[in-house]
Formats: C-alpha cells, structure tokens, sequence
C-alpha cells in the first residue's frame, strides 16, 4: 500500500528518494511522485502508473534540485490514479508539500470548512486538506504547523512535509500507519518500512501513534502532540541489502519460494533446544494456561490461511476450543472473548489495518494476545503482550510464500508447545512431533525437488479460467491458500471448497474437462477424498491430485499428481503448500502476468 520517504543531508535529495521509492514499490502503488526544497523552492514532480514514468520524467532525479525532500507511492484510495492525485500535493500558498498514507475520515467537512476560509482544490484527494491546514496554520515554525494540523485529524495517516521556508527540515507524523526514521550521519531519513533504509543505515527509530519526528541533517527530535520532547531508543535492523534484492532469480516470489527452507530453519532450529521446543516469548504460566478456556486465531489473507491450519492442529492437540476469525469481520461482530481468551495475532508486516483493529478490540475485552509477525518493531509486535518473530527475512513478491509457511511452522510449533504444557500429549509423540518440526525445511526442499514437472503441469491448465481446489481438514486449509496463490498471481478464477461440501451446490459447476486440484494428504479421510475424486470425475473434471509420496491409491484416480512427503499427519500443511505457490508462479508466467506486483494488489493494506 502507499509508501513514504523522507530525507534531508547533505547529498542531492531525489536520486536517493527515487531509490527508496523503487525499494518500497512492492508494498503496491498506481502512481508516485517526489517533491524536493532547491534554493529556489519547492520542485516537485509525479506521474501515474509505475515509478519508471516518475523516474524517466525526472532522468533519475537529476532535474529536481535541492538536499531535502519528501516521495510518494500512492494506491489509489480517494481518487482515481492521476498525475493530478498523484503526491505529493502542495498548499495553496505553494509553502508546503506533503505526501500522505491513509486516510483522512473527517475530511469532507475540514474541506468545506477550508473552503469557506477561500482554499481551493484541484484534487480528489483527502491529503489536499491536510496541506492546506498547514498552510492555515503556518506561523514560521512548521513543527507548531503540523502538531496543529494533525489534531484536527480523525482516520490514520503517515505523513511526510516539506516547508519551502525552512531548508534542510523535513517532518513526519504518525497515527495508525507505519513511519521509520533512518538515523544517518550527517544526514536523516524515514520511510513507510525498512526496505527503503536498509542501504543507508541499519540505525532506525520506531515512531508510535501520535508522535511527530523534525529531522534536520544533524539531528532528530520527536514530540507527542502535545509538543513534548520525547526519548526514544535507536534500534539496529539485522536485515541486510542483499536480503530484499533478487539474487538472480527472475522474480522475487520465485526466490522467496526458494528460500523457505533457509526461512523455515532460522524460524525453528533456534527454538528446538535438548530435544525440547523453547518459547522465550511465550511469557503465560502454566496457571496461566490452564485458565485459558478459547484460543481465537486472527489475521487478512494469507495470514488468515495459515491460521486456519493453526485452528486444526492446535484444537486438535491441545483440546481447547479454537476460532479463526477473519480480522475484519471479528471486529465488528461482538466478539465473546475475555480474560480466558487467548488471542493469537498472524501478520507479515504486522501493520495490516483489520488485523490491528482486530486486536485492539479483542485486547479491550480482556484477552491475552499472541502476535506471530515476521517484521520486528512493526505495529502489531508492539501492541501484543507477547510476539514470536517468523524469521523470514524481508518478503518482497506481493503474494506471500516463505511469510506463510513460516507462520504455518509457528503455528505448528505452538501448537505442540503449549500441547505440551497442559500435558495433553504422550512424551514419544511430543518426541516424535519435535523431530518432525526440525524436518519441515528438508521436507520443503524434498517438496520442490519431487515435483519436477510443475511447469509443464501449468502450461497443460493455464488457458483454463475455472480451477476449483478441493480437500478436508488440514488439505481444505491448503486449498485455501493454494487457490489464493492462483488467484493473486495468475488472475485466474479459483475456489475453495470443503470437498465435502461440494455436493452441496459447487458441483454444478463441476463439467467436461473443468481442473479439479484434490489435495489428498490427510492419510484418515482418504477414503472420503477418493469418493469425492470420483465423483467431479463421473462429470467429465480433469483431476491434478495432491498426495503423500507412496500413496498409491489416489493416484490410480487423477490424471496429474503431485507429490508431498511424508512426516506426521498434523504437521503436512508446510511442505504440501510449496508446490501449490510453484504451480501458481508458473502458471501466472504462462499467462504473462507481473508476479510480483499484481494489479489491483498491496502487500501491506493499511487501511480498513
Ligand atoms: C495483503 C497481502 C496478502 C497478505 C495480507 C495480510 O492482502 O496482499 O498477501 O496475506 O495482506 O498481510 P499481513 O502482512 O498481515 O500478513
């Protein structure tokens, strides 16, 4: 979603804000622009549709002067992706430029009121407001300006200001979306995420809801709205460059995928100690535990997927009732939860916007949250009572490979964690669950090597516009994820179902060569997966069955297969989904889309 950068130093401003905005281009945007202060003003440039129009109509950032400035990838939220809505925008007055994440919800009436008072607006957008309250409010220091203007404020928004009279100064605000400040060497930044930082300083300042940083190139001082000063610690970012760029690989999500058993290891190997899984982060007693009477699981997307397998394999093994609930729906559903519940929190980014409304809901009414998030310092970490970190490294690819599985593998370690503590589970299957986890990134690696044929498998079904993903239990989680995957990337039309609910309307759908992927890894419903097989096929579906490798009976059915190995039943999710995000990859590449941006999609959805 949209992206911030800040910078003021001694260096020219928009090459390097330029980059930045390429390195935040996979958050997903639809146009971008950047505005610097030179000694004669304000210069400001943007364009719709990708950075490259932006870039080429800057030649690099060479044509905008000045040492300070302030970029912008907008996703379109009020306004369609224009030059003309595209930020930054500027006020009135020409004093001031701002780029703005978010969304400003009182905005109509601070624009009629604006508009009472003479302004005018050439834009569709809520952030013109916000430029022209500060124009309003200017008195000579754009600090006392912007901690004006941002209580008038109701909604969320990062922002980023520029003064045309005050050089070398650039401001930004948060509340509710995500700002980083670089801390540099002569020279200041910030950003919407770390990405954008990483090349230039591994020194970061998390900044919280409410709090305004003023950088000038040799310093940083930040306020809360009321003007405080406030002290916070400088944090070092463990990623490097080389982390978030391609190595090689034609798209990030094909690297990501790749990169799942190094991911999946650095997220379990530190967590298994003498045999034993080791929680640091799991700060509940075991009064504690046994007090906990539900287990809510919640998250977006893919998130949401993975702790739909959570839901399976934690009920199943710790015998406490589990929901999973999407985060836009439990928040406003009245939720019964309170002090007895065990609210467990899924995210990536940790700044997905339901999620964290979600849990602040949940949080008020009492429950105990668990946040499983891949990006340290992010929103989400912060607010939880306890965070166990996928170390996934930073995922670029808008569809999410090696974020999910890790969270899958948490999920999966929790589950037999606290499984354990309850003592709900026999020492030679603890044993045996242990071991297993510790092979899930050589299951993973087994998965992508056994499946040679994914690619020619995508050429036979990409011209198909109706794929229906089938299975039960533990594969109907998968499906849900792998017909995601195809969705997202490959535009092509996908569903989910239950297979055994399938008769209960879908299968009208079902006709002469229609694809069915039967995912059939749960080794206690064969049975039902084979009758369910057998009856898409009796009207005409081709079947791509997914099974566990030396399980021959399913295979006599399908009319592709691809294999999965083996391990304990309940911990199959990891290494069943590798092949499904590969079968994905290629067929989106069969039908020529753009893998790691694809349209209409954000990787990290700020707003509700
Ligand atoms: C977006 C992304 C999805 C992701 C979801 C939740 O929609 O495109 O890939 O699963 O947000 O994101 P999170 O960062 O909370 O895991």
């Amino acid at each position: 979603m949209c992206g911030i950068v800040g910078f003021t130093g001694s260096q020219k401003a928009a090459p390097l804000l330029l980059d930045g905005l390429k390195k935040l281009e996979y958050r997903g945007y639809d146009s971008a622009g950047i505005a610097t202060l030179g000694e004669d003003g304000i210069h400001m440039e943007k364009a719709a549709g990708k950075i490259k129009n932006l870039d080429g109509k800057i030649q690099g950032g060479e044509t905008l002067p000045g040492l300070s400035g302030v970029g912008h990838t907008r996703w379109a939220t009020h306004g369609a992706p224009t030059d003309v809505n595209a930020h930054p925008h500027l006020s009135n007055d020409g004093k001031f430029a701002l780029v703005h994440n978010g969304i400003v919800e009182n905005y109509v009436a601070l624009r009629e009121e604006l508009m009472a008072k003479g302004f005018q607006f050439k834009s569709e957008t809520d952030t013109e407001v916000v430029v022209n309250l500060l124009e309003l409010y200017y008195d000579g220091d754009m600090k006392d300006a912007v901690l004006k203007t941002v209580a008038r404020l109701e909604g969320a928004y990062a922002l980023g200001v520029l003064c045309r009279e005050e050089r070398g100064r650039v401001i930004t605000a948060r509340q509710a979306a995500p700002i980083i400040l670089g801390v540099g060497k002569g020279e200041n930044y910030f950003a919407s995420d770390v990405t954008a930082l990483v090349a230039h300083t591994k020194d970061v300042i998390y900044l919280d809801d409410g709090e305004i940083a003023d950088l000038t190139p040799d310093g940083i001082t930040i306020y809360d709205t009321s003007g405080k000063v406030l002290e916070k610690t400088v944090e070092r970012v463990t990623w490097d460059v080389a982390a978030a760029e391609k190595g090689g690989y034609e798209h990030f999500m094909l690297k990501e995928i790749m990169e799942q058993p190094a991911a999946l290891r650095s997220t379990i190997e530190p967590r298994i100690q003498n045999g034993e899984i080791v929680l640091d982060q799991f700060s509940l007693t075991d009064a504690d535990l046994k007090k906990i009477n539900k287990i809510m699981i919640t998250a977006c997307g893919s998130a949401f997927y993975a702790g739909s397998v959570g839901k399976y394999v934690i009920e199943e093994l710790c015998r406490i009732p589990v929901e999973a609930d999407l985060a836009s729906e439990l928040r406003y559903r009245n939720p019964l939860v309170d002090e007895h519940t065990l609210l467990v929190v899924v995210s990536q980014s940790g700044e997905t916007a339901d999620t964290i409304a979600a849990m602040k809901e949940c949080k008020a009414r009492g429950a105990r949250v668990l946040a499983i998030v891949n990006v340290v310092g992010s929103t989400i970490a912060r607010l939880a009572d306890d965070v166990i970190y996928t170390w996934a490294g930073p995922e670029i690819a808008v569809a999410t490979t090696k974020g999910y599985t890790t969270q899958v593998a948490v999920m999966d370690m929790l589950a037999v964690y606290m499984a354990r503590r309850l003592g709900r589970l026999e020492d030679a299957v603890y044993h045996q669950m242990v071991e297993e986890l510790l092979r899930l990134p050589e299951l993973v690696q087994r998965s992508i090597e056994i499946n040679p044929a994914l690619q020619s498998l995508a050429e036979k079904y990409h011209s198909h516009n109706d794929i229906f993903f089938i299975g039960r239990n533990l594969d109907y989680a998968a499906c849900l994820e792998g017909s995601l995957k195809l969705k997202e990337i490959s535009y092509l039309h996908s569903e989910a179902y239950a297979a055994g609910e399938l008769k209960h309307g879908t299968i009208a759908l079902i006709e002469r060569d229609r694809p069915v992927i039967a995912l059939a890894c749960c080794e206690v419903l064969l049975d039902k997966m084979l009758s369910n097989i057998q009856e898409v096929k009796a009207r005409g579906a081709e079947v791509l069955a997914v099974v566990l490798e030396g399980e021959e009976k399913i295979v006599h059915e399908a009319d592709d297969v691809i294999l999965i190995p083996k391990t304990h039943p309940l911990l199959n999710s990891v290494a069943e989904v590798v092949p499904l995000q590969l079968f994905a990859y290629y067929m989106a590449k069969s039908n020529g889309c753009d893998i790691d941006k694809p349209k209409n999609l954000a990787k990290s959805v700020t707003v509700e």
